[in-house]
């Protein structure tokens, strides 16, 4: 399988862009969990909607899959503003910028997903643009070269990152509002599947919907992706009905095991036990060990592998921990 494909990577596949517009909330009421940056969200909108001004740069960051677009949708849709949505890697040269920028008009959200993909030059663009919502152009050549201003309508730019930290300092500096966004806890990810189940108009169980949760790795990409493939299991084995029986045995198929691994965490996992003792090993070492990027390590399976306690980082390297051992059935030794 492509690993971007993977059925339970955060990151985006084709079939979920169908899914995701069916599904996606349009309101801050219909957006379930991230309670921290939601109340944020709730009073910067509110303040901005009284003062009739447009809200100010906002950056999201967090792992994969967990709403970081859709988030940006409703702040604009709360604000009753058009959105443009792009990603750092599509702005290829400044012009590109230009242009979408000289094309919104004030209060609009210019959404750049993968902001910290960001080329340089594009980057110096958006700063003048940020700040003083200005363009600066550099018009003819050579010695008779002169820089125009162009002034901007007054936008407001939402990015979203995966690594807050890739973010040059400058360019983070201009962002008014900085929110992380946080995996999913389970009662938030059921909610998401009932949620889901009744736009879909799947027939659903609580037993059915906890544990479509339990494995879904804290994100609702992946909620929502297990189960349209459980609703295709309890149609075709069952009667349509996704109780706990069928999701179980569809995600079993699917080789998700009950927290939600898959055989490409199960590979890091047994990786860093029988090659390196449980560490501490270096990312880059466990990424040239078991053939994956080091970036894909660390934004798509090190977020879970930390948040259920199975893996720490440490100064000298990933440790894992003795409930990664136990899981596998492995036997754990103090060190
Ligand atoms: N679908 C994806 N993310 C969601 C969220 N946070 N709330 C409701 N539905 C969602």
């Amino acid at each position: 399988m492509d690993k971007n494909e993977r059925i339970i990577g955060g990151s985006g596949i084709r079939e979920d862009e169908e899914i995701e517009t069916t599904l996606r909330p349009r309101w801050m009421s219909d957006y379930i969990g991230q309670d921290k940056a939601k109340n944020k969200l709730n009073i910067f909108i509110k303040a901005a909607k009284q003062r009739r001004e447009p809200i100010d740069h906002i950056l999201l960051h967090g792992p994969p899959g967990l709403g970081k677009t859709t988030l940006a949708g409703i702040i604009a849709n709360e604000m009753g503003v058009n959105i443009k949505i792009t990603s750092g890697p599509a702005i290829e040269r400044p012009s590109d910028l230009a242009s979408i920028l000289t094309n919104l008009t004030t209060g609009d959200v210019l959404f750049i997903d993968e902001i910290h993909r960001i080329n340089r030059s594009v980057e110096e663009v958006l700063y003048p643009a940020m700040e003083d919502f200005a363009l600066d152009i550099i018009v003819g050549k050579g010695p008779s070269a002169r820089s125009l201003r162009i002034d901007l309508d007054h936008f407001t730019l939402i990015g979203a990152t995966t690594r807050a930290g890739q973010l040059s300092s400058p360019l983070r500096d201009r962002f008014g509002v900085l929110l992380n966004l946080e995996i999913y806890n389970e009662d938030s990810l059921k909610t998401i599947v009932k949620r889901s189940a009744g736009i879909l108009d799947v027939p659903i169980d609580d037993f059915g919907a906890s544990e479509i949760a339990k494995r879904s790795r804290g994100t609702p990409r992946i909620a929502n992706r297990l189960l349209k493939r459980v609703r295709d299991y309890s149609e075709v084995m069952g009667d349509g009905h996704v109780n706990q029986e069928m999701s179980k045995e569809g995600l079993d198929i699917l080789e998700i095991d009950e927290l939600g691994l898959d055989h490409t965490d199960i590979r890091i996992i047994k990786t860093i036990i029988e090659n390196f003792g449980g560490g501490p090993v270096g990312i880059d070492t466990i990424a040239a060990s078991t053939g994956e990027e080091s970036i894909t390590i660390e934004d798509v399976y090190e977020p879970y592998l930390l948040q259920i306690g199975f893996l720490t980082r440490t100064p000298r390297g990933r440790v894992l921990t003795k409930k990664a051992y136990e899981h596998l059935g492995y036997r754990y030794m103090e060190k």
